[in-house]
């Protein structure tokens, strides 16, 4: 577990697929990942087992994103999740991805503060190099946050997605050990 001020992040677990399933399929949220047809419960279970299959060199380690916000009767609700995938043990890099699939919570600083914990374990916890991540150039809010979080721009897919009638780039950024430590020297 993650314990941020407002975020904690739990490992995800079979439990959560009842509350994934409140927001898998939200067009609003899709628009930003690459999912174009409808997730059933069947491979939402599937995707959440592989997820979850750990071990001691796990290829992904995705976290639920929990805040306290008053909205449900538990003490703590999930907004989302994040993580890292396709993690390469011998090169230390791994491919970010996050979701806040509730969207009446964008923009509230939660997805800048679970990426801060999660880069925090990835850089220091687990001893990885690189973080690599790709946003679709029209995604203003991940540009934003990646940016805000000192990823580097290292290069655009051109008409790499095709998205509500219209092909568009996708943005490529790394994030490198050393470059996350010098930012949060100066905070
Ligand atoms: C992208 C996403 C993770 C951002 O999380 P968030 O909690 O909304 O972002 P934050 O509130 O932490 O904002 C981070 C920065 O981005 C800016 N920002 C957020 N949304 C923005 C938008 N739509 N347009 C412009 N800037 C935006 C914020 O102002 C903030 O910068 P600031 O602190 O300098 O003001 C979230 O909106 C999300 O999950 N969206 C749907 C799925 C998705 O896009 N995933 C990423 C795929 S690469």
């Amino acid at each position: 577990m993650l314990k941020g001020k407002r975020v904690t992040l739990k490992p995800l677990e079979m439990g959560d697929i009842d509350e994934i399933m409140k927001h898998i399929n939200d067009v609003d949220v899709n628009h930003f990942i690459s999912r174009e047809t409808p997730i059933t419960r069947t491979e939402e279970e599937q995707w959440v087992k592989e997820m979850c299959s750990g071990g001691k060199y796990p290829k992904d380690i995705v976290f639920g994103i929990y805040v306290s916000d008053g909205k449900c009767k538990d003490d703590q609700r999930m907004i989302g999740t994040c993580g890292l995938h396709n993690i390469h043990w011998f090169s230390r890099f791994g491919i970010l991805g996050i979701s806040i699939f509730d969207k009446s919570v964008w923009r509230k600083g939660y997805g800048t503060e679970s990426l801060n914990l999660l880069l925090e374990y990835v850089f220091a916890v687990l001893g990885l190099h690189r973080v690599k991540s790709c946003v679709y150039a029209y995604n203003e809010g991940s540009l934003a946050l990646h940016k805000k979080l000192g990823f580097v721009e290292e290069g655009r897919e051109r008409s790499a997605t095709y998205k509500r009638g219209e092909y568009h780039n996708v943005v490529l950024f790394g994030l490198l050990e050393d470059e996350y430590r010098e930012r949060i020297k100066s905070i």
